[in-house]
């Protein structure tokens, strides 16, 4: 597939994807209670992570030149057709839907078989459920801003870059539980950052985003892959913040370069601006 068809490809997922933020937002009324199952991760899954999957999955398996699907919600890929496979969080930082905080969806449009590497990324996207719903995608190496007005997306920034006077910073996982060296370099960073931490990771890189700074999900020490999905979460987010001129690191290389050997593979995230990232490696060597 040439460049351009596969940038066409994800442009038309990035279009499906918009086109049932509407039905999404209003669906979630009345999902917001655990069903009796979890997903492939071990996580109890809500009525709206199973709806939101169904919903969004069979908009993706029906676009031409999208060969296979999987998402975090499943645990087997999906043979679709011939084209990109399309990796999908359809409903992240659900468990902020209890408290009604932010949530979002984060779309991976790999060109290659699932699972796949970040450098095999032909495009991500995230859609935040905000006061208003927005989606960031990058798309050969720019990032553009859109809000989504009845199911079309309508850009409000183009070329988008990190902020690049870093104002904040937020931290996954038990302060307990962090590495010796993960708490020093968050010591270093508390005293020059602000705090801004919400529990969903395309709420808390928005505003890394916005604002540049520094989002991490590192290793910890009960858990040394850390707990966000690379498939689903740390590839597409990383591409997003690589393309906007930040860095993304596992800990020691671009999460563009982690090796995948299993869809649901966790991964330490840490993305932001490039010098925060320089340091946090040079802190866990
Ligand atoms: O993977 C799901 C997720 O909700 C992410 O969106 C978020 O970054 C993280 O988990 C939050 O985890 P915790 O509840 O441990 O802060």
């Amino acid at each position: 597939m040439s460049t351009l068809q596969r940038e066409a490809v994800a442009e038309t997922v990035f279009d499906a994807v918009a086109e049932t933020t509407a039905g999404i937002r209003d669906g979630l009324r009345g999902r917001r209670e655990s069903v009796d199952s979890e997903n492939a991760s071990g996580e109890a899954q809500l009525a709206a992570d199973v709806w939101a999957d169904d919903v969004l999955a069979d908009r993706i398996t029906d676009v031409e030149g999208v060969g296979q699907f999987v998402s975090e919600e499943r645990d087997d890929v999906t043979d679709c057709g011939q084209g990109l496979s399309v990796a999908l969080d359809p409903l992240d930082g659900s468990s902020n839907l209890e408290s009604n905080n932010l949530i979002g969806t984060i779309v991976a449009v790999y060109d290659g078989d699932l699972p796949a590497k970040g450098r095999d990324l032909a495009a991500a996207a995230y859609v935040v459920y905000g006061p208003i719903t927005t989606m960031v995608a990058a798309v050969d190496d720019s990032v553009t801003e859109y809000e989504i007005v009845d199911g079309e997306r309508r850009p409000i920034e183009s070329d988008v870059t990190l902020g690049d006077d870093p104002t904040v910073y937020g931290f996954g996982g038990r302060v307990p539980d962090w590495t010796p060296e993960f708490e020093n370099y968050a010591e270093d960073i508390e005293s020059e950052l602000k705090l801004r931490y919400g529990g969903a990771l395309v709420g808390d890189v928005n505003q890394v985003m916005g604002y540049g700074g520094v989002f991490c999900y590192p290793a910890l020490q009960s858990r040394s892959e850390g707990k966000l999905r690379l498939q689903f979460e740390g590839n597409p987010i990383a591409y997003i913040v690589e393309a906007a001129g930040g860095r993304s690191s596992d800990g020691e290389q671009s999460l563009l370069d982690v090796e995948p050997t299993r869809i649901h593979q966790r991964v330490p995230v840490h993305v932001g601006n490039a010098n925060l990232i320089d340091r946090l490696e040079a802190e866990l060597d």
